[in-house]
């Protein structure tokens, strides 16, 4: 995808990031590529999701990614399966939708039951159709710096931080989250960046006097500390200037009024991290559809060019 054509921090107003304008703009390049691959190739790209269980919570980001899916070109397909389902069973579906060249993305949403193995489910995807980035050869990828596709909050995160035109080289990150699906591929991403990268989490002791050193601050707790007291991050763990990234929903980790008058941005729950998460996956079905077209371009060459030979 060509690069974005915006200014530094376009997306912001009085310090307060919008992910939903920036996600906005994303969304329409994704849009017109998807439209241009498909004239191009005469097949759009398709992303299959697969639910095992009836988790209220996964339908509805499931539902919400077909919608996003749909707004930009890209046929999507789900699978909802029984809660019983076996890990055979859905090994043997994610086999065949390896196999199938019209699916280009395919994604399994998390959790998944108790009595199937997440690591050996995620393992199983092919690679190059995986739009979580969460398989060993993407996390493999994102640890040498060769990205092709990365998880989608923490790719998210990284493109907010660059459409501010800040210089982050040598900035100082605090992740307070170590998630496999957040805090760890984030660090990878902060690190590819040249930043300087400290992690966070339920056993850290003292955690002001570490997210007071931030020049960047990524918040992604998703708890409320208790009623008197919700906030985990209030303004007293912030540095002045500070940029601030709050990651958690459906209520936001800080204290985002008091924060406000400190930081020199930060992200609002909604409308912040949340609509470039989604954004990302569209285009990580982007990426993995250009990739396996390409290859299939290069085998189809050389199939032509061995077929003149032979005759
Ligand atoms: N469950 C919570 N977040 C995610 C995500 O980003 N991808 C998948 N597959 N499942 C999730």
């Amino acid at each position: 995808m060509a690069a974005l054509d915006i200014g530094p921090g376009d997306f912001c107003e009085e310090h307060v990031i919008s992910g939903k304008k920036l996600a906005k703009r994303l969304r329409q390049e994704i849009a017109a590529e998807v439209e241009r691959l498909t004239e191009l190739h005469g097949v759009p790209p398709k992303l299959v999701t697969i639910i095992v269980g009836e988790d209220p919570g996964s339908k509805m980001y499931v539902r919400m990614k077909h919608r996003a899916c749909k707004r930009v070109g890209i046929l999507s397909e789900g699978y909802q399966l029984p809660e019983n389902t076996t890990q055979d069973e859905l090994l043997r579906l994610i086999a065949r939708l390896n196999q199938d060249a019209t699916v280009h993305g395919i994604l399994v949403q998390l959790p998944l039951p108790k009595h199937i193995d997440e690591e050996t489910v995620i393992s199983a995807i092919d690679p190059e159709k995986d739009v979580d980035g969460f398989s060993p050869r993407n996390i493999y990828r994102l640890f040498y710096g060769g990205e092709l596709l990365t998880a989608a909050t923490p790719q998210g995160i990284a493109m907010i931080l660059d459409s501010l035109g800040v210089d982050l080289d040598g900035m100082h990150a605090v992740i307070v989250n170590r998630s496999t699906i957040v805090g760890k591929p984030l660090i990878m991403l902060l690190l590819n960046r040249n930043m300087t990268v400290t992690v966070c989490h339920s056993h850290t002791r003292d955690l002001p006097s570490i997210t007071r050193q931030a020049d960047v601050l990524i918040t992604a707790v998703g708890r409320r500390k208790s009623d008197e007291d919700p906030y985990f991050i209030t303004a007293d763990m912030v540095k002045d200037g500070a940029i601030v990234i709050d990651v958690a929903t459906p209520h936001g980790d800080c204290d985002f009024e008091a924060i406000k008058c400190k930081a020199s941005y930060i992200t609002p729950v909604p409308g912040g991290v949340g609509p470039m998460t989604i954004t990302m996956l569209l285009r990580n079905v982007l990426a993995a559809y250009s990739f396996q077209l390409a290859q299939t371009n290069v085998l189809t060459t050389y199939a032509i060019d061995y077929g003149s030979y032979v005759s």
